[in-house]
């Protein structure tokens, strides 16, 4: 008996306002899925650093998981180490600079030609995860 047709006019409107909010995304819930693997492939494969899953995004690898840890990370001066390097007039940059500012030997548990030191890839740019607690996936 109730059929939509026979609501008062200003609660079909309603009706139709409710309708485009739900639509036009009111609501700020998400859930995402993500479907990958938790750990990219190395880019230095002898030292197995995986560095940035996502360098464009700063996204490490390690962070796919301990999110919050991430997310507080990026705000640190560790997280811009190499945009601080790239940003200085040619020339004043040496080659050694960047074994404190990328994933390198520099304080860490494992040392010698290692991460950027040997591939000089954005994978591995910043004081990211790994320049603190060494390789990420466990080497057999
Ligand atoms: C032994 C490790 C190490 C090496 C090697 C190193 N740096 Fe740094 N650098 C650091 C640390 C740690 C900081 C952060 C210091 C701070 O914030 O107090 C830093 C910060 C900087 C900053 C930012 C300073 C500021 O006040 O914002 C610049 C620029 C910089 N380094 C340039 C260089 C250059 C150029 C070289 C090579 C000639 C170099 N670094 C080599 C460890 C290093
Ligand atoms: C500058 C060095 C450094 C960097 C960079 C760093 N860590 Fe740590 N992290 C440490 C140290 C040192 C500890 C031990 C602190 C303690 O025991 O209180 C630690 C502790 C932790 C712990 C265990 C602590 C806890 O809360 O129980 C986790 C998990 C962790 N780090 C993950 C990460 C991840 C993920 C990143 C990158 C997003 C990261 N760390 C970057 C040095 C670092
Ligand atoms: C696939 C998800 C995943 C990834 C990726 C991951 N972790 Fe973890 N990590 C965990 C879990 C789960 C624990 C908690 C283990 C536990 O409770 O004993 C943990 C624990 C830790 C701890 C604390 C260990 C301790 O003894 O208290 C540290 C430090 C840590 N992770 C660092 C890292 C770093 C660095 C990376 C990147 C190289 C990384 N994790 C990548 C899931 C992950």
């Amino acid at each position: 008996m109730n059929s939509p047709s026979s609501f008062p006019r200003g609660h079909r409107l309603l009706g139709w306002l409710v309708l485009l909010a739900g639509l036009s995304g009111c609501t700020t819930e998400k859930i995402v899925f993500r479907d990958r693997e938790p750990f990219n492939e190395p880019k230095d494969a002898a030292s197995g650093f995986v560095g940035y899953y996502t360098a464009a995004t700063k996204q490490t690898a390690c962070a796919n998981c301990h999110v919050g840890t991430g997310r507080d990370w990026k705000k640190t001066g560790h997280a811009k180490a190499h945009k601080t390097l790239a940003d200085l007039p040619s020339g004043v940059a040496q080659t050694s600079c960047y074994d404190c500012h990328t994933v390198g030997p520099n304080g860490n548990r494992t040392t010698g030609n290692v991460g950027y030191k040997a591939v000089r890839d954005s994978a591995y740019h910043d004081v990211q995860c790994e320049a603190c607690h060494g390789p990420g996936p466990r080497k057999t």
